[in-house]
């Protein structure tokens, strides 16, 4: 998944572009590049590198002019190279292109256009798209108005796959293009200027109006007017949005990476998930924008939560919340599995997504595939105006703002929480008392106060990193809704520290994975529930047992025995709803204190990108 970004307006592009291009570097980094027109000419710099390093060398070139386009990859075609990286231009010069998205017929196409002479300096297929815009450029009508238009709605027609794109062409030094199919496309809405990007942090600093851009839609940006269509030419009136967060809020600001800041943030992330959410004298929660009765919901017999990475993680632990209050069945599928396993579901079946970018394509294929089965779908998703967002039935934004370190912290967070309330709302709306209900939203209305708490044992967290910083393996241990806790922290561990490291259901550790254990193994276990500490602490001797060091995560009023455990770290008690949340935080703290000790880059760990927009 890649970032771009493109000027048209007023102001010398190439600044704006780079400026885009540093806010959504946690899309991709492998490389990046920006090409600006002026006087019909088209200049060009790329380099294989971080953003920071190209807007270095591209200081001291001549990138002058106000219509430009820019990029930064995360390699889906191609390696990382220079000759890979974006803008690409075509074999005639005339045409630049940024892309977002696979073209899955780039082969066939790259064989046509060079049957007819096209020479390439690339593997990749944005490439290839960018010079068949340029042949149908080439045989269009050239006294033409919409010649570029017209050679870029041709080429979409040819073109299988997912696209988001930016696009320039010499001969129109005042018109800037885009599209978009599966791959996000923002309008921002300036003071004499339009900006494209694949989302608002790219925009957001300077302007907060925006269209968002559906698929199979295109945008014409010229003359200072914005003209939205359709690939068949159907003019659409855009519909312009307001974006509801400032840019502060996607700022370092004091810290040294955006996922301790956003590990931080989390107690305001619960405020803001909670905020007008609750009905006291029902003692319930309440939902906006969920588009499903009160009555219908009553009728609905099963649960399906689907997503992908640490968001099927939160669909593990909704599992248990709704189950255990709401008393509904609840199945949870990883979205990429449940798109082709055709699923025998009862027509009363919810189908809920989760996604902190609602972008990732693999979630998106998942609900449409419900959709068109007729199932009612809704979404937990943290970005408003997102794909996911607009095409499930209704859901729930989580407004935990932007989240950009790779890694996700409070936007999982925020995701528990909102399920602990979609629990409670639900719960109430079956057999669940008055009274539950009342201690329940006092238990949620709690839970920030307690996770600033929590966030407190940063120091004591930090010197028990340094004792196993250097670890190879690691196994994350937990029971019943400790184990997806378990399995988020393992996945935190791994994409940030490169560590190899599991999550297990505690008692499944004797059946194999005890084979791990060593001296240089340490297993963390997951006890806060005091009721099944016998079971915990059995599975903790068989591991100590076999030299491993144990780091224990415990409740203060349960703590387990000191002599059993290498290290113990003991977080507030609270309700259950409210458990996982806070077991989540030394997770998330001690994945970060140990890859930050290892030197790893914490905030865009090698090989990941933030939202994945391609399958
Ligand atoms: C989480 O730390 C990872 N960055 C990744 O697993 C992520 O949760 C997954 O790609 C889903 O993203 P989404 O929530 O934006 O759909």
């Amino acid at each position: 998944m890649c970032g771009i970004v493109g000027y048209i307006g007023q102001r010398e592009a190439s600044p704006i572009l780079l400026e885009g291009l540093k806010r959504l570097e946690y899309r991709g980094y492998d490389s990046a590049g920006v090409a600006v027109l002026a006087d019909e000419t088209l200049k060009l710099k790329k380099y294989k590198g971080r953003v920071t390093d190209l807007a270095r060398t591209a200081s001291s070139s001549d990138l002058t002019g106000s219509l430009g386009i820019s990029h930064t990859r995360w390699a889906t075609h191609g390696a990382v190279t220079e000759e890979n990286a974006h803008p690409h231009v075509s074999h005639d010069g005339k045409i630049s292109l940024v892309h977002n998205g696979v073209i899955e017929n780039y082969l066939s196409v790259k064989k046509f256009l060079e049957s007819n002479g096209v020479e390439f300096y690339s593997e990749t297929d944005s490439e290839v798209f960018c010079n068949l815009i340029a042949y149908h450029y080439e045989k269009e009508d050239k006294n033409s108005p919409n010649r570029f238009l017209n050679s870029v709605r041709r080429s979409l027609r040819h073109l299988d796959g997912t696209y988001g794109i930016a696009a320039i062409c010499t001969d129109c030094p005042d018109e800037l293009f885009g599209a978009r199919k599966g791959s996000p496309l923002i309008v921002g809405i300036g003071t004499d200027e339009y900006l494209l990007a694949s989302d608002v942090s790219a925009i957001i600093s300077r302007t907060s109006n925006v269209v968002y851009l559906n698929d199979g839609e295109i945008v014409s940006l010229k003359n200072g007017e914005l003209n939205l269509l359709t690939n068949d030419e159907e003019v659409l009136t855009p519909e312009v949005q307001k974006i509801d967060w400032d840019i502060a809020e996607s700022e370092l600001g004091d810290y040294e990476h955006f996922m301790l800041k956003e590990i931080f943030e989390q107690s305001g992330a619960l405020e803001n998930a909670m905020r007008g959410r609750f009905s006291d004298d029902q003692s319930t929660a309440k939902f906006g924008g969920l588009n499903v009765s009160a009555q219908e919901l009553r009728q609905v017999d099963r649960i399906l939560l689907c997503a992908c990475g640490t968001a099927w993680h939160a669909c593990l632990v909704g599992e248990y919340l709704i189950e255990r209050y709401a008393r509904i069945p609840v199945e949870v599928e990883y979205a990429s599995e449940f798109r082709y396993r055709n699923a025998p579901l009862d027509k009363n079946t919810l189908v809920l997504v989760i996604s902190q970018s609602g972008e990732t394509i693999d979630t998106l294929a998942a609900l449409r595939e419900s959709k068109r089965k007729g199932y009612k779908t809704l979404a937990i998703n943290n970005s408003v105006g997102s794909t996911i967002a607009r095409e499930s039935d209704g859901g729930i934004y989580q407004h935990a703002g932007p989240e950009i370190g790779v890694a996700s912290t409070k936007a999982f967070t925020s995701q528990l929480h909102i399920l602990s309330m979609l629990a409670l709302y639900l719960g109430r709306l079956r057999d669940m008392s008055f009274q539950e209900g009342v201690e329940y939203v006092e238990a949620l209305k709690q839970a920030p106060e307690l996770v600033t708490e929590t966030v407190k044992l940063n120091d004591e967290i930090l010197a028990i990193s340094e004792k196993y910083k250097d670890m190879q393996d690691c196994l994350f241990l937990g029971r019943q809704d400790m184990f997806p806790i378990a399995l988020e922290g393992a996945l935190k561990l791994k994409e940030i520290s490169y560590i190899h490291a599991e999550g297990y259901p505690a008692a499944e550790m004797k059946h194999g994975p005890i084979a791990l254990i060593n001296e240089s193994c340490p297993a963390i276990v997951l006890a806060t529930q005091p009721d099944i500490h016998a079971k915990l602490l059995s599975n903790i001797q068989e591991v100590k047992a076999r030299g491993a060091p144990v780091i224990a995560i415990a409740t203060k009023s349960n703590p387990l025995p000191k002599h059993l455990v290498d290290d113990q770290i003991l977080i507030p008690d609270s309700h259950r709803a409210v458990l996982p949340v806070l077991a989540s935080i030394p997770m998330q703290l001690l994945s970060y204190h140990i890859a930050n000790l290892r030197g790893c880059d914490v905030d865009k760990p090698r090989n990941l990108a933030k939202s994945v927009t391609v399958e």
